[in-house]
């Protein structure tokens, strides 16, 4: 459900090195603008009297925590306070790791952050920390406060020093802050109350600047996100609509809008929209858990990012740059596969290229480091075997965010940043490095034809039914052995008992199974052999690979469900079209249109 406070509610997080007065802002923010329980502020006044300790803003936080965690269990303290325009929740950062943790697993968002800077010691490590953390985090709401500047005697110059100083290194990290304020936490100047000590200072003062923060748009706006969860199918007789089912991240949908399916681009118009035992609904918006059906039956997958056509598409890609935040117990390595979970779908994934590292426990930045430890804050480029459907952070936080799992753990969170040129794909690579190696034959290709009497050729039968698609593969080995053609048709009984024996099928590896058969393709066609096998539910990323792996020779799908996208490779049946018919055509295509006929 969505929560209608979301709208009016703006996350903040202050951040700056310690003793710099953070909590010290918080706790006087909070006591200016009347936010503190009744009584609070001098209760806490009053033990500092009774136990000769000097009052401190600070202790009103440590007594709200106290008194918070009673009642709820928080990750990092929070404290709320409300203005005309909006209610805040201000997170003192407990600490940098758990910080960004729950940053970059999803945990809590700060859309905006407040810097603080001790105007006396001026700029530490942390301040710059800070502030690359929050660069890397993407939030682009920043406002700097310049504290302690009765330590200073309100001293413009002073403050125009380290406003120089920090600018120049923001720059370097791209981060434009709105505005430096110049304050004083403990005496409540430039807080809530424009300072009378200040008159130099012209520019607003805290409070007002958190109301001027613009809130990212609500997530209705945005356009339609919704990732494919499950696919139900109706039981009953004669009846084969599917329901699309999963949770509407942003945007929305409407019955008669055309929809995009993500990374597969297949398209089809919504047709109904099924509330499961619910008053008829027309559309689905952002935070609703739903399905509905197509117009046309396309064949769609769990895992897929369905968008709207007409709106700003989602990206699709295998290669992206990010921000990763690694917590694993083994490092993350170049060379190893690991699980990216991105909404619904999960996808192999490998360390393409580490850009630069930040050490999250200090903070320290190395280069040329080879690997990321725990703890360490990476931008890094990512390589998928399959392109995968994301939106960058910047334009959409629900759809940018992925989490690495390294055997059955969660070992690493992140954000996109960039989606990379394409490059050759991981069987662009594996293809070229195997036929510089490969030992080629003396027998040419057209010699065997010659002998052969025929063009070798690889063919697919797909479909959605693997008893189907292996009675069809069965009869056209069968027609063509007939008409004097070497054959061989490959079942998949066959394959998995013998060269994917190593494959355990409950765990069933689809993209090494395509692997596989691919790189077998490539061998029996080369001897001069035409070779069928089946592939259920074929997509084009797989038909692409196999195209790849197959190299030089020539692959025909023979799809007899009507699943597949129109390609050239393939000819596609309806799936009403009997076995013979299929059969019938499919002999024509390839004898009479010469596929697979050798002539001198
Ligand atoms: P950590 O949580 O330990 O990182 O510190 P912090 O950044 O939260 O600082 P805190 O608010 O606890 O303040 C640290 C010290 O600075 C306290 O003794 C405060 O009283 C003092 N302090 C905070 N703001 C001001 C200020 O505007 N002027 C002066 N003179 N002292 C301040
Ligand atoms: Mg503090």
């Amino acid at each position: 459900m969505v929560n209608l406070n979301e709208k009016e509610r703006m996350n903040i997080v202050i951040v700056g090195h310690v003793d710099h007065g953070k909590s010290t802002v918080i706790g006087r923010l909070l006591a200016d603008t009347n936010s503190l329980p009744e009584g609070k502020l001098e209760s806490v006044k009053k033990y500092c009297e009774r136990n000769s300790r000097p009052f401190e803003y600070a202790f009103l936080l440590d007594a709200l925590k106290e008194e918070q965690s009673q009642g709820i269990t928080i990750d990092t303290a929070r404290c709320f306070f409300k203005t005309n325009k909006r209610q805040y929740v201000i997170i003192d950062a407990p600490g940098h790791i758990e910080f960004l943790k729950n940053m970059v697993t999803g945990a809590s968002r700060a859309e905006a952050a407040a810097l603080v800077i001790d105007a006396k010691e001026g700029i530490k490590e942390n301040s710059k920390r800070h502030g690359y953390l929050l660069s890397m985090l993407g939030i682009k709401n920043i406002v700097i406060l310049v504290n302690k500047m009765d330590l200073v005697d309100y001293n413009k110059e002073k403050f125009l020093n380290i406003v120089d100083e920090f600018n120049v290194f923001l720059k370097n990290i791209n981060i434009n802050p709105k505005v430096y304020i110049p304050i004083s936490a403990i005496n409540g100047e430039n807080i809530a109350f424009k300072s009378e000590k200040m008159r130099w200072y012209e520019g607003p003062i805290f409070l007002e600047v958190i109301d001027s923060f613009e809130k990212e748009e609500s997530d209705e706006n945005k356009p339609f996100r919704m990732p494919v969860q499950d696919i139900y199918k109706f039981t009953e007789d004669n009846d084969d609509r599917r329901i699309i089912a999963g949770t509407v991240l942003t945007g929305e949908i409407k019955i008669g809008d055309d929809v995009i399916f993500y990374p597969s681009f297949k398209k089809a118009k919504i047709k109904t929209i099924e509330s499961f035992n619910e008053e008829k609904q027309f559309k689905l918006t952002a935070g609703m858990s739903k399905g509905f059906t197509l117009d046309t039956q396309i064949y769609i997958k769990r895992g897929e990012l369905a968008c709207k056509i007409g709106e700003k598409p989602s990206l699709v890609n295998h290669s992206f740059k990010v921000n990763l935040f690694w917590m694993g117990k083994n490092p993350m390595i170049y060379n190893k596969k690991y699980k990216l979970k991105i909404n619904t779908t999960k996808e192999i994934v490998m360390l393409e290229k580490i850009l630069n590292i930040i050490d999250a426990s200090d903070l320290t930045t190395e280069s040329n480091k080879q690997q990321i430890d725990k703890f360490d804050v990476a931008q890094c480029v990512l390589k998928t075997i399959r392109p995968i459907a994301f939106d960058l952070t910047s334009d959409n936080q629900k759809t940018g965010r992925f989490v690495i799992v390294d055997e059955y753990d969660i070992a690493g969170g992140g954000i996109i940043l960039e989606s990379l040129e394409q490059e050759k794909s991981i069987y662009d690579e594996q293809v070229n490095k195997r036929e510089f190696i490969w030992n080629k034959s003396q027998i040419s290709a057209i010699e065997r034809a010659n002998r052969f009497k025929q063009k070798p050729k690889f063919i697919v039968i797909t479909g959605t039914n693997n008893e189907k698609i292996d009675i069809i593969a069965r009869e056209l080995e069968k027609i063509l052995f007939s008409k004097g053609k070497n054959v061989y048709y490959l079942t998949l009984s066959q394959l998995l008992s013998g060269l994917e024996s190593d494959i355990n099928f409950s765990n069933f590896d689809r993209d090494e199974h395509i692997r596989r058969i691919g790189e077998l393709a490539r061998i029996i066609t080369d001897i001069g052999i035409i070779f069928i096998t089946g592939i259920s539910e074929l997509d084009d990323f797989e038909l692409e690979q196999l195209k790849i792996l197959n190299k030089p020779y020539e692959i025909i799908v023979i799809d007899i469900d009507g699943i597949s996208n129109k390609r050239e490779e393939i000819y596609s049946f309806s799936s009403d079209k009997s076995k013979e018919e299929i059969l019938k055509i499919v002999e024509n295509i390839l004898l009479e249109k010469n596929i697979v006929e050798y002539y001198i």
